[in-house]
């Protein structure tokens, strides 16, 4: 079993890369963003308050995630791996799902941090927002995007480095030389 997660600050490539790699690999793909934003749109309870975090730019509680989280990898009973995007984002989910794993038997493969300096990521999604109008894609919600990755995310590229689990990505460029260095980080731990 191939279990990636892919990380990095918003607007890092994170979704782009893996469906590319879904397609290379063969595994499962669980993005924490896209649940929410399927919920939000079918206009449950749980897409309700995920809204109100969304348009604020903040994390939902950790529980909350975890939930959804088990849920989705036992819906992959028979898969050959996932790719986790977007989660985990808080040390908390990262002992979550290392457990979470551990109970069925499985660990994480690898991290792969997509490292992208900060005035491409603003470029990326102001232009994202401008083009297909994601509600979180404005200046004023991107700036609070960042500072939560910095202050609750990024301390998990050391906790990563830590479990011996770390792969470094340069993130900016072409959309096929970053997909060749993930398969090559990727083939390492296969
Ligand atoms: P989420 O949906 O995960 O958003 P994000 O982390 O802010 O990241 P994005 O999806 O915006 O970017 P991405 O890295 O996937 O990049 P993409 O490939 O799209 O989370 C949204 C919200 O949900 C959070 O703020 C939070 O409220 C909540 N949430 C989600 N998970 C949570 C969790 N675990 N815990 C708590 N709350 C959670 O690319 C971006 C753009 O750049 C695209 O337009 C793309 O075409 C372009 N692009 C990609 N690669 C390149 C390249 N190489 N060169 C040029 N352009 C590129
Ligand atoms: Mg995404």
């Amino acid at each position: 079993m191939l279990n990636i997660v892919i990380f990095g600050a918003p607007g890092s490539g994170k979704g782009t890369q893996s469906e590319r790699i879904v397609e290379k690999y063969g595994i499962n793909h669980i993005s924490t963003g896209d649940v929410l934003r399927a919920e939000i749109k079918k206009g449950t309870e749980l897409g309700k308050v995920a809204q109100s975090y969304i348009d604020q730019g903040q994390l939902l509680p950790d529980h909350l995630i975890v939930d959804i989280l088990a849920a989705t990898l036992d819906s992959f009973a028979e898969s050959k791996g996932v790719i986790f995007d977007g989660f985990p984002r808080t040390i908390a989910q990262a002992e979550a799902l290392k457990k979470m794993l551990a109970e069925r038997g499985q660990a994480v493969s690898i991290m792969l941090n997509l490292d992208v300096p900060e005035e491409e990521l603003m470029k990326r999604l102001i232009k994202r927002g401008q083009e297909s109008g994601r509600a979180d894609d404005n200046e004023e919600t991107i700036k609070k995007r960042l500072v939560v990755y910095h202050n609750q995310t990024a301390p998990l590229i050391d906790w990563y480095k830590q479990e011996g689990l770390y792969a470094h990505i340069h993130g900016f460029g072409a959309l096929e030389t970053i997909t060749a260095e993930i398969c090559q980080a990727i083939d390492k731990v296969k």
